[in-house]
């Protein structure tokens, strides 16, 4: 008989012989911004997400800074959407504005927590697609330049990295020769290279505005059946000079994420989205589960699966209850 049951026989047995662990340093919390000032909103279908004006972000940079973990990803709410999104690239729009505000305010706490801006251009349309409309749909070439201008406000106001989530082809490569063109030669990528139309995506989309008004983006993220694609948009990413993959959403695409370890010797993120966290939330106060735990659980399999970070709503709440159950 095999007495796999030995070393499972006390805390300090299994304690000694756990093979992974959930990275404190490899979380990264996810934040809303909001133009404005004086505003602090909960987003209804995600409780204990809020949305800030960046009057308002000390609050939440403080838990950030106290929590130890490794970085932050901003999301913009303009005041203003139009045809071309271009509150992706105004240097003073809400984005822009909060990275100079969070960069400031963690070195001033002799802190470094990297801070990451999301591109794209789906929260600054009118019609809520993440690039240029045509008739024919979103137009990949004409989209680029502009995910390029929108990585170079981000940057020119101090962010530490760019993630572009559009699912542009060649974005990362554009993005790449925009920023080595200003000499940012240094600022990482972080690509969103497998991300799959998704209905997990949904309370995002309340957070920030950014349904699309017509339609669906089916024509350009992945569709889900498909598990070699996602492999073959990882490795395009990579050849274009991406610095870290990712791929979203995160629970129903472990597989995805333990082929791509297979594949890759780059850094890999999973992203744990909206509707992952929604369903815990609502699970939790419904009292059907325990949260502590089934985060924990959950946070360790994006791990196991291997992942080297995780974005996760869930980042404040773990480390803040001492990063276990
Ligand atoms: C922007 C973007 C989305 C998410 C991250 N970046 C929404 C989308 O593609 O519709 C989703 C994140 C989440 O659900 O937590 N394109």
């Amino acid at each position: 008989m095999q007495r796999l049951r030995r070393m499972r026989r006390t805390p300090a047995l299994r304690a000694l012989a756990a093979e992974t662990a959930v990275r404190r340093e490899g979380l990264i919390y996810p934040v809303f911004v909001e133009w404005g000032t004086g505003k602090k909103e909960e987003v209804p279908s995600m409780p204990g997400v809020y949305r800030y004006s960046v009057d308002r972000l000390a609050e939440i940079a403080d838990r950030v800074a106290e929590s130890g973990i490794g970085g932050v990803m901003l999301f913009g709410i303009p005041e203003c959407k139009d045809e071309a999104g271009s509150g992706a690239y105004d240097a003073d729009s809400v984005v822009p504005q909060a990275i100079r505000y969070l960069k400031e305010y963690f070195r001033a706490r002799g802190r470094d927590i990297v801070v990451i801006a999301d591109i794209c251009l789906c929260e600054y349309t009118s019609h809520g697609h993440c690039g240029v409309l045509t008739a024919e749909g979103v137009d990949n070439d004409a989209s680029l330049p502009l995910h390029a201008m929108s990585a170079l406000a981000a940057v020119r106001a101090g962010a530490d990295m760019v993630a572009p989530s559009s699912m542009m082809d060649g974005v990362v490569e554009a993005i790449r020769a925009a920023l080595d063109a200003e000499g940012y030669t240094h600022v990482p990528i972080m690509a969103y290279s497998a991300k799959f139309a998704s209905a997990f995506y949904g309370p995002f989309r309340d957070a920030a505005d950014s349904a699309p008004q017509t339609g669906d983006r089916k024509g350009y993220q992945m569709d889900f059946r498909n598990g070699r694609e996602a492999l073959r948009e990882l490795a395009a990413d990579e050849e274009e000079g991406a610095d870290i993959l990712m791929v979203k959403p995160a629970l129903a695409y472990l597989d995805v994420v333990r082929a791509a370890r297979e594949r890759t010797e780059l850094p890999l993120a999973v992203y744990n989205v909206s509707g992952e966290y929604a369903m815990v939330k609502a699970a939790a106060a419904a009292g059907m589960i325990d949260e502590g735990r089934i985060v924990e659980e959950i946070l360790t399999a994006f791990f196991r699966a291997g992942a080297d970070m995780v974005i996760t709503y869930h980042a404040l709440d773990w480390a803040e209850r001492g990063g276990k159950a």
